[in-house]
């Protein structure tokens, strides 16, 4: 399978690292981070394009742009891990369009365009008899989606309860531990790479709702949008609040959750019991899928993280592969 990569940040390193070091039966023919790019259709050298841009902070040449790359290289798989804007999908979502006209797959860690334009890509890679893939968004290395596609396919689901957002988490669990301020966790959690580049996406509940939205549009496909979403974040928990929440049994977590028979969609700080399973430690995300036939299941894992992220699209690629039948 030949696949172009789109962005090599933390995401896209970790991509090329594990393709290079595993060798999974994927070339990559083309890469682009935002200031240059690279076309070598028969397959690029992943250790020096890693140094390269280690060293020089560039992964090609400095004339040819990701659009070059989508529209010209040889790829079966375009890879998309470009930084995510929530307001807009761009540029990501135009760089999914096209490699979707051109009939390519596409897999992407990148929240905003299936936040926003689920539907029009779902129906576009339909149309054009492709697959288009994106475990990588929500939960970051848990198989989220493929649960639910595969493992759960013959369930209905008829809730689901998470923690979908590590920053937050880790703001809280520090408050709790070790009586840290808001403003000390959050620095922490920055420090450790967890945050969005605009940390108010984490602790205002965008972040965690822009991933209920993909969910609840993936599951039930109604097309909901981030305003449907009833949003409280974490920014006003003060310490005193945490601590008198855990006088008893309980703590706080952000929760998100979406239960259509009671018409709930909503992402907001929730008193929960110390032994529920979504009260985790530090940056770990979870969801509980409340089904029909399995009953409740609860997947954990970690959120973000650049290898951790790279699972989830490794998966993605793979499954392509497996189902569409092609390895280099
Ligand atoms: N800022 C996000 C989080 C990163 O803290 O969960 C992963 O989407």
């Amino acid at each position: 399978m030949k696949v172009a990569l789109i962005g090599l940040g933390s995401v896209g390193r970790g991509v090329a690292e594990m393709i290079h070091k595993k060798n999974p039966g994927i070339t990559i023919t083309g890469i682009a981070d935002s200031k240059s790019g690279l076309i070598s259709n028969g397959g690029i050298d992943i250790a020096a394009v890693l140094e390269n841009k280690r060293v020089n902070g560039i992964c090609g040449e400095v004339g040819i742009s990701a659009t070059d790359v989508i529209k010209k290289a040889e790829y079966d798989v375009l890879i998309e891990v470009t930084p995510t804007n929530a307001l807009t999908g761009e540029p990501a979502l135009d760089y999914i369009r096209a490699a979707l006209e051109r009939k390519k797959h596409v897999v992407t860690s990148n929240k905003g365009p299936i936040a926003l334009a689920y539907h029009e890509l779902s129906a576009l890679a339909k149309k054009n008899g492709v697959a288009f893939r994106y475990e990588a968004t929500v939960g970051g290395a848990i198989p989220i989606m493929h649960t639910i596609e595969d493992g759960l396919s013959g369930n209905e689901i008829l809730a689901i309860y998470g923690v979908l957002n590590g920053t937050c988490n880790y703001i809280i669990t520090r408050m709790a531990a070790e009586g840290l301020t808001y403003e000390q966790a959050l620095m922490e959690a920055r420090e450790l790479g967890y945050a969005e580049a605009d940390p108010t996406y984490d602790v205002k509940g965008i972040d965690a709702a822009i991933k209920l939205v993909i969910l609840v549009n993936t599951i039930w496909g109604n097309g909901i949008k981030l305003s449907d979403v009833d949003m409280t974040g974490i920014d006003l928990l003060t310490p005193d609040a945490l601590r008198l929440a855990e006088e008893g049994d309980s703590t706080i977590r952000l929760i998100a959750e979406a239960i259509p028979r009671k018409k709930i969609l909503r992402v907001s700080p929730r008193l929960i019991e110390k032994g529920h399973p979504l009260v985790l430690e530090g940056t770990l995300n979870a969801l509980t899928l409340e089904t029909d036939m399995a009953k409740e299941i609860t997947l954990i894992g970690k959120g973000a993280g650049s290898i951790e992220t790279a699972s989830a699209i490794l998966g993605d690629i793979l499954y392509i592969c497996n189902h569409y039948g092609k390895r280099a």
